[in-house]
């Protein structure tokens, strides 16, 4: 590891660094990697370990942006990602976070955090080597308060239920108050795990990404009213139910149960 790239991935307190040095580098590439070597890395993930990546490419820019205005940014201080992979999503997310706001990424392929440390230079970005199911302890190594945004690419339908149920328990457990879960999938296996514990989403499809792919949205109650009960009257009407989702983030989204689209 190089000094640069030490210096990079500090571990830091929460919202160091000069903002105004850190606004002039958001517009600059935050990245040496093209999306070619990307895919190419991203591609060699697949093969070596085709259930934790399942998919054969990464995210298209269509997707990117999509999660990227679900995730409503603009106010966030504290954003963790879960999988990023070769970081198409990490850039776009670092692109639209304010400057001083911190992104925990918690990816458990080695090689794919060698390379996000390696080749995306930005102070406010923080790798985690890991699975998504410690979420606490790196939030806690870091010092970092509980997130305002979770945004997951975790592929919920190829893991062990198992550990698809700790990673959501550990999603709804740590998010903020009134905080908000981004999720992208192409079948909706991630919404059965997070429902019971946030209630119905808002769903919106992708088409212009390979595959197709839904983009789940959840906003967590801000007062602390418990686990919302799915089959509760209020239930059917989550964006009542879950507080003020941006209205950007969710103006074409459908509530998920109603979604007639394609599996
Ligand atoms: C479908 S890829 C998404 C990659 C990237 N965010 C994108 O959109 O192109 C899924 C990613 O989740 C990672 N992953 C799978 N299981 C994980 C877990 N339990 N904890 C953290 N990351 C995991 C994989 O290694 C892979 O990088």
């Amino acid at each position: 590891m190089n000094d640069k790239t030490k210096q990079t991935n500090a571990v830091a307190a929460p919202y160091p660094g000069d903002p105004m040095a850190i606004a002039a580098r958001r517009d600059a590439p935050t990245g040496r990697a093209s999306r070619l070597t990307d895919a190419m890395a991203f591609l060699r993930g697949f093969i070596a370990h085709p259930l934790e990546v399942a998919s054969v490419v990464p995210s298209s820019v269509f997707l990117e942006a999509r999660v990227v205005q679900a995730a409503d940014l603009a106010q966030a201080r504290c954003v963790v990602e879960l999988g990023p992979g070769t970081g198409g999503t990490t850039r776009a997310l670092l692109r639209a976070l304010p400057p001083q706001a911190r992104l925990l990424a918690i990816e458990v392929n080695p090689g794919f955090c060698g390379r996000l440390r390696r080749l995306i230079d930005d102070p406010r970005l923080v790798v985690h080597a890991g699975s998504a199911e410690s979420l606490a302890e790196a939030l806690r190594r870091r010092g970092l308060p509980p997130p305002d945004v979770v945004v997951s690419g975790i592929p919920f339908s190829t893991l062990p239920p198992d550990s698809a149920e700790r990673i959501a328990e550990a999603i709804h457990a740590n998010l903020a108050p009134g905080g908000r879960v981004v999720a992208y999938q192409w079948r909706p296996r991630v919404a059965g795990y997070l429902a019971p514990l946030l209630g119905p989403p808002r769903a919106a499809w992708e088409w212009r990404s390979l595959p197709p792919m839904r983009v789940f949205v959840w906003v967590k109650p801000a007062a602390a009213s418990g686990t919302p009960n799915p089959s509760s009257p209020d239930a059917a009407a989550p964006s009542a139910m879950h507080g003020a989702p941006g209205p950007a983030a969710l103006a074409h989204a459908k509530p998920w149960p109603n979604d007639r689209s394609p599996p």
